[in-house]
């Protein structure tokens, strides 16, 4: 049997449940709808690009892929029903009621976000000395702490430590903010590596959001990310975030240039996803 990662997501299960029978024709479910369509081929093709690149690493010479097509289809045909899509699935774990704020720090369950304070930059330089986080993004953060001050101190920035049951786990946060379209770039990272793959990137943004709409009152929220982060395509399509385009080879990485994938999530489907206008006001 599936355990729930956390409490958090266990106890807004029954909303999951009930959030599940959303008709077809309510707004909620036609902006499910609309966003499964409009970027479900992209994303389909970015995985199966991937999965590509993954089977020709593994050994499997390119004149075979036809053959594995074959397979494929073969072992689709033998698949018993399966769930549908978990496009959207982190609306169905979350409940409004469950977020608490006082307007610069949100909270659910063990979840937290605070303001980024300056006893927490120790931290951040030694997160952002890793490579998975710097290669996680276009733009390196800066490694020094004097520069990092810097950085984050800039109006164009807005950061928040993610903790999980008060211990400082990684950032989230908003770079190149523009006031004129109200418009920012999502960063994150969870800068402790044991605290990944649990939930928490995926609930400390369902935060975040709520601060970026509201408090920061923007418009679009994007994020940039390299084609073969799985688990952040993942996570960013589970809240609504669709793909907005694929620059090819826009960046390089090691010795080689990589895809970025650009998704956006704007402030009308958030608020649709999150019950309509007006919902989340009680959190700003
Ligand atoms: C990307 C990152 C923020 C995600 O945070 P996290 O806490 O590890 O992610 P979560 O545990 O919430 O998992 C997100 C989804 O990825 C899935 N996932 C977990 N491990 C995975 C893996 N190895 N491969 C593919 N998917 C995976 C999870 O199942 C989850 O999906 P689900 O909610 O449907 O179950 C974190 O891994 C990280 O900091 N990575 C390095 C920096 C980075 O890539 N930042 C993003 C730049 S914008």
């Amino acid at each position: 049997m599936n355990e729930p990662r956390n409490p958090s997501k266990s106890s807004a299960q029954s909303q999951a449940r009930n959030q599940a029978d959303t008709p077809a024709n309510s707004p909620e479910g036609r902006t499910r709808g609309a966003i499964s369509d409009e970027s479900r081929h992209r994303m389909l093709r970015l995985v199966t690009k991937s999965f590509c690149r993954e089977i020709v690493d593994y050994g499997v010479d390119v004149r075979d892929l036809l053959k594995v097509s074959g397979h494929v289809l073969e072992f689709a045909s033998v698949q018993t029903e399966r769930p549908p899509t978990a496009a959207i699935e982190a609306f169905r774990r979350f409940a409004l009621n469950e977020v608490a704020t006082d307007g610069a720090t949100y909270r659910m369950g063990p979840t937290s976000l605070r303001p980024l304070a300056e006893d927490d930059l120790a931290h951040v330089v030694r997160w952002v000395a890793r490579d998975d986080v710097q290669n996680s993004t276009l733009v390196p953060y800066p490694t020094h702490e004097d520069e990092l001050r810097q950085h984050m101190a800039s109006p164009t920035c807005s950061y928040h430590v993610i903790a999980h049951d008060g211990r400082p786990a990684g950032l989230i946060g908003a770079e190149d903010i523009d006031g004129h379209s109200r418009r920012a770039e999502m960063r994150k990272f969870i800068g402790e590596p044991d605290m990944r793959g649990r939930g928490l990137g995926t609930e400390a943004t369902f935060l975040w959001l709520h601060h970026a709409f509201g408090k920061l009152g923007l418009h679009k929220v994007y994020i940039h990310t390299h084609h073969g982060n799985a688990r952040n395509l993942k996570l960013n399509r589970s809240l609504g975030f669709e793909v907005e385009g694929v620059l090819s080879e826009e960046h390089r990485m090691g010795g080689s240039f990589v895809d970025i994938v650009r998704m956006g999530l704007l402030e009308g489907s958030w608020q649709e996803l999150m019950g309509g206008p007006g919902s989340t006001d009680s959190l700003r």
